[in-house]
């Protein structure tokens, strides 16, 4: 029921582990992944080229008032024309890897669903250009930007967009499985369903619990059948999720119940249906911490086999981290570290230990990957002094050492993001790049964030 205890089995975090910084370096295992890592519509710019359609959120920033600057992902950071300009920045700070999306209505622009030869072009030379400088590819194929056709035809409350998913990404798997690449079904479906189809501040802009609960499934299963057209397409590199974790601690730890309804809602959801093969029961409903939706609704969107498909063995789980959060008894939930510039960010570096150590216990032998984790800037001006991001990074890269000396299987850490871009309802008015962009010349200056960054990725260690 809906406020049974925490299962004993498995890990609830009671309130952060304390830790004390060693005062040498911190190593990494030899072969450590460490990249940067963008998405399409907040990159790439050129919305209107090569036979691109508009996406939902074209169509949400069109509408006044969803976009604090009221700007939209033209130009952003150009990435479109400026790849190779970005693969050379890339090199010069030594990164083994880049992360970034496709876009789907650049490759399916029509609900004919022919293949768009030029879309498909112009990613082949970025991946060709990223794995002659010796980059490899992370490639999602879905970070929210979904096709507005797609919409128009129900979009995420349908179940048949999940067949249309599944076909957009065994073109995609057609096209450019040659390359040895970690590809991504989702970036985070938790922010997509929720902050998207619930509170209405993302595209497609809906406020419906229940839609929310649907996007949740209906997202889950298109990940699931993508992933079965992967392994029969014969592509070469792996395949994973993105996943947005938090760790949410109770702030009496006598009284957890409230947070582990939280948990639920925000990491179990998403995780026991891909890892395990089943939904928590304490996940949706009426109680305090769950997503608002009709159970029995969610249920019956649930059709046998379904979460066999949605558990089809991954080759690694995806964590994106940004920070934590406290829920009181009462199931409010409360701050209980600083925030950054962005309101909604608490930053504890130890929140980053106790959930990788907390996934190798309850989801084991997956290995893991982070493949966001960072902060914006204080100010909306360009600037590429950036104390607060390097002290940042410093932290989290520590706490990651310190997971993999206590045997966490974590192989890669991406930082979001490499560029300053287009920052979704907060527009350009919030610069989360390790690399300055200055919007009215396309300018590249990296910050001293990016500095740090190579010289953790030469030493292959992180100083104290
Ligand atoms: C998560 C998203 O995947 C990314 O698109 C976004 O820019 C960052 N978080 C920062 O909010």
């Amino acid at each position: 029921t809906a406020d049974a205890p925490p299962t004993p089995t498995r890990t609830a975090v009671q309130s952060p582990a304390p830790w004390i910084v060693p005062d040498g370096p911190m190593r990494f295992p030899s072969g450590f992944t460490w990249g940067a890592a963008t998405s399409a519509y907040q990159v790439e710019g050129s919305l209107a080229a090569d036979g691109r359609t508009p996406s939902v959120w074209d169509t949400f920033a069109a509408r006044a008032g969803t976009i604090r600057d009221g700007s939209n992902g033209e130009p952003a950071a150009d990435q479109y024309r400026r790849y190779e300009e970005d693969i050379g920045l890339m090199a010069s700070l030594g990164l083994a890897a880049y992360r970034f999306s496709l876009s789907w209505s650049r490759i399916v622009p029509t609900s004919t669903g022919t293949i768009n030869s030029r879309g498909i072009e112009h990613y082949r030379r970025m991946l060709d250009a990223l794995v002659g400088r010796g980059i490899r590819p992370a490639i999602t194929l879905f970070h929210w930007d979904l096709p507005q056709w797609v919409q128009d035809a129900g979009g995420w409350i349908q179940r048949e967009t999940a067949d249309l998913f599944a076909e957009y990404a065994a073109a995609c798997f057609d096209a450019f499985g040659d390359v040895d690449a970690d590809w991504m079904t989702l970036n985070e479906p938790k922010t997509h369903a929720f902050v998207g189809h619930w509170y209405g501040a993302h595209a497609p802009g809906l406020r419906s619990p229940d839609v929310a609960a649907a996007a949740v499934h209906h997202q889950l299963l298109a990940h699931g059948r993508a992933v079965e057209r992967f392994r029969l397409s014969g592509a070469g590199g792996r395949i994973g999720i993105a996943l947005n974790l938090i760790p949410v601690y109770p702030t009496d730890p006598d009284e957890p119940e409230a947070a582990w309804r939280v948990d639920a809602r925000e990491n179990r959801l998403f995780l026991d249906p891909i890892l395990l093969g089943t939904y928590p029961e304490d996940a949706v409903g009426g109680e305090s911490g769950q997503l608002p939706a009709d159970p029995v609704t969610f249920r019956g969107q649930q059709k046998s086999g379904d979460l066999a498909t949605i558990s089809a063995p991954l080759d690694f789980l995806a964590v994106q981290y940004y920070g934590v959060t406290g829920v009181n008894p009462g199931g409010r939930e409360t701050q209980i570290a600083p925030t950054s510039a962005a309101p909604w960010q608490q930053v504890l570096p130890e929140g980053l230990y106790d959930l990788l150590t907390r996934l190798a216990a309850d989801y084991p032998a997956i290995p893991l990957l982070i493949t966001e984790n960072g902060i914006p800037d204080r100010s909306s001006d360009v600037t590429v002094d950036d104390p607060e991001r390097l002290e940042f990074f410093r932290a989290h890269f520590q706490q990651a050492a310190r997971a993999i000396d206590g045997g966490v299987p974590l192989e890669g850490y991406y930082v979001w993001s490499l560029l300053d871009n287009f920052e979704w309802a907060e527009g350009y008015t919030q610069r989360w790049g390790i690399v300055a962009v200055d919007f009215e010349t396309q300018e590249r200056l990296p910050k001293r964030s990016a500095g740090f960054y190579a010289e953790v990725i030469a030493a292959n260690a992180v100083p104290p």
